[in-house]
């Protein structure tokens, strides 16, 4: 059983489910009118695989006329724990022309994601590009991107749970949570 596998869990199932709600109001206020015009295309980018639990329960609590448009990055190549400079490996993004996007990834970490992808989504001429992860990490050297929306800051260490991965596995732990050292390889840890 994977439960064996948590060192300690820093965020548990019931925190997140109430920052998401708290995060989807906001984000319903600022993409309806006045804010937005009443006619506006919304499109949800989530960068899958990690955003994929935290944006699927976000976009159930977002009451708009909106669409989805998922995009891969490959960062964290097999079982590295550090960032390994993000590439894009997968697009979906007809139709944003004109839409307010809103790009939902689960960490800001090096920053090197959204580095890559907003001025890759702003070349498709959208109405607005916002960005939304569920955690910033406190790194020594900031990622000097920040983002539109966060959930919580944590501090410099590698997590898992709630879709994001050690060597993808992990991603359905309900919660954010730290691994044991020996179930990482000894190489990364
Ligand atoms: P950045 O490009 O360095 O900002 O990192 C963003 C991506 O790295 C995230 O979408 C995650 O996939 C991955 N990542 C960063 N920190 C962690 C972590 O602690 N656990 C799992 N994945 C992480
Ligand atoms: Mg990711």
């Amino acid at each position: 059983m994977i439960s064996s596998h948590i060192d300690r869990v820093l965020i548990s199932r019931e925190r997140i489910s109430r920052r998401v709600a708290e995060l989807a109001s906001q984000i319903t206020r600022d993409f309806s009118p006045p804010r937005v015009a009443a006619d506006s295309r919304i499109t949800i980018v989530p960068v899958m695989t990690g955003a994929m639990v935290f944006c699927s329960d976000l976009v159930r609590q977002l009451p708009l006329r909106l669409r989805i448009s998922t995009l891969r990055v490959s960062s964290y190549p097999g079982a590295a724990t550090s960032s390994q400079g993000a590439k894009l490996v997968e697009a979906q993004l007809e139709g944003i022309v004109d839409s307010h996007l809103l790009l939902v990834d689960d960490i800001l970490d090096s920053g090197n994601t959204l580095r890559l992808l907003i001025p890759m989504l702003q070349s498709y001429k959208p109405a607005s590009v916002r960005t939304c992860v569920l955690l910033r990490k406190k790194r020594e050297r900031p990622a000097e991107i920040d983002v539109d929306y966060y959930g919580f800051d944590i501090p410099d260490e590698f997590v898992v749970g709630y879709g994001l991965d050690y060597d993808d596995f992990y991603r359905n732990l309900p919660d954010i949570v730290s691994l044991k050292p020996d179930v990482v390889s000894p190489k990364d840890a």
